[in-house]
């Protein structure tokens, strides 16, 4: 008997597309869960991306989660599809980045959280076996002290916190215990500024408190005994070194990748890039910038503009859900128009995105995305949508990934 679970498989729609841009070869085959369109070499790595799933922890990937991230072998494939220089707009904890550093290719990435921006550059941080010694070392004696610190505290019964170094956020004591505050406080006030021991700092921030998980917002009560948290940190930074360390050996010397807290809807770069490669929010799926409320907090970092500049935030699905779709259709507009001047003649913009679920109803991702493209005199090479089981939604989620080409620059015309 077929589980209910498949049933829904079977059941799930699938979607219309909704933008009507010119497709330079009209080729549309629906097999199973899956929709191709377009050039077939190109659908076949656009539908192996979408469909990747195994763990990867080559160069960086491994270090620090940051939610909704992108497959790196999904980020590799996609990288095929053109070349030059790379741009991720909306570019999280850096996935793209990353692996257009091991192809080889120069890249920049925006974003307007402050966390995605410190994974970004930490991911991406070309460093010298002198540097990544002196972070080991910085962040082995700040896990000494705060072993020390975390002792103290547990054997006073989590009452002796007159150690403390600096103001801890008010939230922390809703979220971890007194010994891991204290040994926290001891390790940020060690490693001061150093950007690289920050985002081991960062990384940990999450697994040692008593939060669920990096999306899920809720109390768990596990055991967290003293020193597991320093012992945690120093365990995170001699990955991160050696994880730096296999970036180097694999990405070419002078390749580079800059990260920019910036707006995509307000992206100023100019013909530069070969490709514009990324994965935006889904239409009222996350907060990403709620989610990163203890490292906010912890790591005194200022959310800016991600306060209200968040494209397809839940909150603003859960407030007003037309509104929303409006706001969705205008930033999808701005942001796509910013790529396509971004791009050199020639250029390929590639998106994965998937369609949104709010209040039980889905949102199209999509149809807006290929209107904007339209609007900017972009050509669709190829587009390929897979069905794909939602966990927390319970349902089926169309998940997109589409390719756009920039027309190449007319040839001159010949002197009569
Ligand atoms: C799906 S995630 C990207 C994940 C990324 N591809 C990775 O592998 O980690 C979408 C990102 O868009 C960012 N974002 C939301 N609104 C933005 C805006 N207006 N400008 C730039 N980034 C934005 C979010 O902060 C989030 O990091």
């Amino acid at each position: 008997m077929a589980s209910r679970r498949s049933d829904r498989r079977a059941r799930a729609a699938t979607p219309e597309w909704a933008d009507g841009a010119p497709l330079r070869q009209a080729l549309t085959q629906r097999a199973g869960d899956a929709l191709r369109e377009g050039d077939g070499a190109v659908t076949r790595v656009l539908e192996g991306a979408l469909r990747q799933r195994e763990r990867v922890e080559r160069a960086t990937h491994g270090f620090h989660a940051y939610p909704a991230g992108l497959h790196p072998d999904a980020a590799a494939a996609l990288l095929t599809l053109g070349g030059g220089p790379v741009l991720d707009p909306f570019c999280g904890g850096g996935t793209v980045l990353v692996e257009a550093l091991l192809a080889g290719r120069d890249a920049l990435g925006c974003d307007v959280n402050p966390v995605a921006t410190l994974v970004a550059r930490a991911r991406t941080a070309r460093t010298t076996e002198a540097e990544r010694t002196a972070m080991r070392s910085l962040a082995r004696k700040a896990a000494e002290l705060a072993r020390v610190a975390g002792l103290a505290n547990f054997q006073s019964g989590g009452r002796d916190t007159g150690m403390l170094r600096a103001p801890v956020p008010d939230l922390a004591w809703d979220w971890y215990d007194p010994w891991a505050i204290v040994e926290l406080d001891a390790i940020r006030a060690h490693i001061g500024n150093d950007a690289l021991a920050r985002a081991v700092f960062s990384s940990i921030l999450v697994k040692v408190s008593h939060r669920e998980s990096e999306t899920a917002n809720r109390h768990e009560a596990a055991a967290r005994p003293p020193t597991t948290t320093a012992t945690l940190f120093h365990k995170r930074a001699r990955e991160f070194g050696r994880q730096l360390e296999a970036l180097e050996a694999k990405a070419p010397a002078g390749v580079r990748a800059r990260v920019h807290r910036e707006d995509a809807r307000e992206l100023r770069e100019r013909g530069e890039f070969g490709m514009v490669v990324t994965s935006p929010p889904y239409p009222g799926v996350y907060d990403y910038l709620a989610l990163q409320q203890l490292r906010l907090a912890w790591m005194g970092l200022d959310p800016g503009l991600a306060a209200h500049h968040e494209v397809g935030s839940r909150r603003a699905f859960k407030a007003d859900r037309a509104e929303a779709i409006a706001a969705w259709r205008l930033d999808s507009a701005r942001w796509v128009r910013g790529a396509a001047r971004a791009l050199r003649p020639g250029g390929r913009l590639v998106v994965i995105i998937g369609d949104g679920i709010v209040g039980g109803r889905p949102v199209d991702s999509i149809g807006p995305l290929g209107e904007a493209a339209n609007a900017e005199g972009l050509v669709r090479v190829a587009r390929v949508t897979v069905e794909r089981w939602d966990e927390g939604a319970e349902r089926m989620r169309p998940e997109h990934a589409v390719v756009w080409e920039k027309p190449a620059a007319p040839e001159p015309a010949e002197p009569a």
